[in-house]
């Protein structure tokens, strides 16, 4: 998978892409993950990329030009590899559709994503309207930039990518797998400070455990998230 991330700071994504999974998945090429500056494809002499928006109003807003140029060099060199086809081009944006792990899912079944991170009072909406084809947002609040958005969406669809993570099993039993969060984990000293790890989880008896997991993963979604049951048609009474 490729994703190129266009945003007006790209210092800010350094430290993320270069640490823990996401720095290995890198290193393993199971990902390519390109930042750009959206600076380098205005024909602004200033490298200017924002204005004041019509019809009056406070902030800037990012121009549409340098967008639809990044868009188009990105796509057109990712073309050349024989991923431009399946291309997607993401908005970041808080009036988007909210993110979460299925649509994480989703995208990382993705060969190339374009992510475009907004400033300010947000982008020309003729990006919206004729570049983009998926806005998403990461929860009904509002940043100053989509470049924190990007992170989450980074990491949370290239540790889906398979292989990236060592342990298959560790994706299968996670919160929002099958609409239940996860059990609970424990791991050693079996007791600290008095407070005991369950019994069972020292049995050694696997299928006990697993049906401990479960039902501790369907309580624990009762009790904190009941709408996530409610999406499931598999609902234990
Ligand atoms: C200050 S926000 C613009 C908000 C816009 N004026 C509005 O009211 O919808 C600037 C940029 O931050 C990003 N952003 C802010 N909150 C976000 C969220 N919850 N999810 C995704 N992106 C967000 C978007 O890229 C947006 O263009």
């Amino acid at each position: 998978m490729q994703i190129d991330i266009i945003t007006i700071f790209p210092k800010m994504f350094d430290p993320v892409l270069n640490e823990s999974i996401i720095k290995r998945a890198q290193a393993k090429k199971k990902v390519k993950i390109i930042v750009h500056d959206l600076r380098e494809f205005t024909l602004n002499k200033h490298r200017k990329v924002d204005d004041r928006p019509f019809g009056g109003g406070s902030g800037m807003v990012l121009c549409a030009e340098p967008i639809f140029r990044a868009v188009k060099k990105i796509s057109s060199g990712a073309r050349g590899k024989g991923q431009g086809a399946r291309t997607k081009v993401i908005l970041l944006c808080p009036q988007g559709k909210k993110f979460d792990q299925k649509i994480a899912r989703g995208l990382s079944k993705n060969k190339h994503l374009i992510l475009i991170c907004g400033h300010y009072e947000g982008v020309d909406e003729r990006v919206r309207q004729n570049l983009v084809d998926e806005e998403i947002s990461i929860g009904d609040y509002v940043l100053t930039g989509g470049e924190l958005p990007a992170m989450v969406m980074v990491d949370a669809v290239v540790r889906l990518i398979p292989g990236v993570l060592g342990d298959k099993n560790s994706l299968n039993f996670e919160s929002f797998e099958g609409n239940l969060l996860e059990y609970p984990q424990y791991t050693r000293p079996a007791q600290f400070m008095g407070m005991n790890v369950p019994q069972l989880l020292l049995s050694g008896d696997h299928n006990k455990i697993e049906l401990w997991r479960k039902k501790e993963a369907l309580e624990r979604t009762r009790k904190r998230r009941p709408d996530l049951l409610l999406k499931t048609k598999k609902i234990v009474r």
